[in-house]
């Protein structure tokens, strides 16, 4: 986002309300601008990185402007979805986000058992970036199996025929690194629909716990326990990319 931006318009695009409830607040006198009261809600502002800076609602900071990127620890049990039933990657962040526009999104989906580093964006052309099949982001999986490793699985994987049940077409190849007699570390460029779970189905085993803990080069941080999520720097958008 660039440029100048309706003062109502920018406060609806990130979820403070409708835009008659936006200029209510501006009434009410609770936003202010540049250290002043701001009391026309058609007034223009500049976008500038440091708007959140200049400008507040209730006293607090604006929200993130348009373009932002998280990344999230996702907890097992939450769903990658805007509507179904149940709890939602998007409970995880400020209500208000959910109003915001254009949308965040999660980049990719990890499935609801599955835990571990989930991006979310609002920037369309970063998503494409990162699942495009062209650009060969990595995504690094720890699996625990329900069974013993065998010893021809990472063969299996990194011959690039294995065959997903009910799919006409073989995967990419795909490494695999033993972790323990019942776990592995696995890294694919594809995102099939619960690709790492159905590979060891088709080798005769089963994950009984999925963790994603990097995405090319952008590992979860340590410090992001499960259903915390953090703001993207730009170092850490290009270390997914590296
Ligand atoms: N593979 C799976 O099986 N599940 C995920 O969530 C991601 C990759």
């Amino acid at each position: 986002m660039s440029g100048t931006v309706r003062l109502d318009r920018l406060l609806a695009n990130l979820g403070y309300g409708s835009r008659s409830e936006v200029q209510q607040l501006v009434r009410l006198g609770v936003v202010m601008l540049d250290g002043r009261t701001a009391d026309d809600a058609s007034i223009g502002v500049s976008i500038t990185a440091d708007l959140p800076a200049r400008l507040s609602v209730d006293g607090q900071p604006l929200d993130p402007l348009p373009g932002i990127a998280l990344m999230l620890h996702k907890p097992v049990g939450a769903t990658c979805s805007h509507k179904e039933v149940g709890r939602l990657v998007y409970d995880l962040l400020p209500p208000r986000w959910r109003r915001r526009e254009p949308a965040l999104s999660t980049v990719g989906r990890l499935d609801k058992e599955t835990s571990g580093l989930l991006l979310l964006t609002d920037d369309g052309a970063l998503l494409h970036r990162i699942i495009s099949p062209k650009k060969h982001v990595t995504k690094h999986y720890v699996a625990t199996l329900a069974r013993p490793l065998r010893g021809d699985e990472a063969a299996r994987f990194a011959a690039g025929t294995l065959m997903l049940e009910g799919e006409t077409k073989a995967l990419a190849p795909a490494v695999m690194e033993i972790l323990s007699s019942i776990s592995a570390r696995v890294i694919v460029t594809e995102g099939r629909y619960h690709q790492v779970r159905r590979m060891f189905a088709a080798v005769g085993n089963h994950v009984e716990a999925l963790h994603r803990d990097r995405i090319g080069g952008l590992g979860l941080p340590a410090d992001l326990g499960p259903g915390e999520y953090r703001q993207m720097s730009p170092a850490d958008v290009a270390a997914i990319f590296s």
